[in-house]
């Protein structure tokens, strides 16, 4: 007997072009396990959301390899029987080896992260990426300049995207364009300058493209909504949720109800974290625009 595995997932590519045509941005939001990546689906489903489950490499590796997160996403899509615009994406894929390895798996879209590179070796790269991912219909995310901050030990040291390299980058037939305008993965410092709406502006004009707002938690909500209207049609979130998540197992386990019924129950114990993701979910998606959209 065959065995039929189902594929609901999208590539990112109508759900960008879209936000970008009628001035809101997706949600990017990454997955750490099983209950994240369920909250998050769930609550897309019931407010109508169009998302983009967005997994590291290093969260890959943590939930056992790219195809175990591939078949999960796929596998819960199906069972839970969700049917808004889903694209499950790897976000700051560091080679062109593990962009292939995603494609492969069954992820719908990609990230490639050269701006560790010289531009020329980014721009090489990333076409291969692209080659290779044409043949899956499978979008493709690049970026340039860089995200200042730590991504699961990735660190960037927050150059600004150039618009010229945006052009150039772009004409090679990307999806999605992220770049470096002010913005730092995980919490903000007290004395953050604030995004470089100038530099956005500039990017935005030369590249032509949907791109994306990576470090997208802790960013005050008038910033966002101005960033979107400048051409910013994706938000990359981690740390919101991940804050959420464990400030409410904290909760949890500090009021002693861990202790109490079979509190210690993974199912008992998780589940204010899940709702907290839902709630974070739901709070963002309102700013961005995007909520009820699929
Ligand atoms: P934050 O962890 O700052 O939300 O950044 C997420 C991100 O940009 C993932 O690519």
């Amino acid at each position: 007997m065959s065995k039929k595995y189902s594929n609901r997932l999208v590539n990112a590519t109508e759900m960008v072009n879209n936000a970008k045509k009628k001035k809101y941005a997706v949600g990017h939001f990454n997955i750490n396990n099983l209950e994240w990546t369920k909250a998050l689906l769930e609550a897309a489903q019931s407010s109508k959301t169009p998302i983009i489950i967005g997994a590291s490499e290093g969260a890959i590796k943590y939930m056992g390899g790219y195809k175990v997160v591939a078949q999960m996403t796929n596998a819960l899509l199906e069972e839970l029987d969700i049917n808004v615009p889903v694209a499950l994406h790897l976000d700051h894929g560091q080679s062109v080896e593990s962009a292939k390895k995603a494609i492969d798996a069954g992820f719908s879209s990609v990230m490639f992260d050269g701006s560790h590179l010289g531009f020329e070796e980014n721009m090489q790269k990333t076409n291969e990426v692209l080659e290779y991912a044409k043949l899956h219909e499978v979008s493709v995310e690049a970026e340039i300049g860089s995200i200042g901050g730590e991504e699961d030990g990735v660190i960037g040291d927050g150059e600004l995207g150039d618009p010229e390299e945006a052009k150039q980058i772009t004409d090679l037939g990307i999806n999605i364009l992220a770049a470096g305008i002010g913005n730092i993965h995980g919490q903000y410092p007290e004395n953050w300058k604030g995004l470089s709406f100038d530099t956005l502006e500039k990017i935005s004009k030369a590249a032509n493209k949907p791109m994306v707002l990576h470090g997208g938690s802790g960013i005050p909500q008038e910033q966002v909504k101005k960033a979107i209207k400048l051409g910013i049609s994706k938000i990359n979130v981690n740390t919101e949720c991940q804050l959420a998540f464990a400030e409410a197992t904290k909760k949890y386990v500090q009021e002693g109800k861990v202790d109490i019924n079979k509190g210690f129950d993974p199912r008992k114990l998780l589940q204010p974290g899940a709702q907290a993701i839902k709630d974070t979910f739901d709070e963002l998606t309102n700013w961005f625009g995007c909520k009820g959209k699929a």
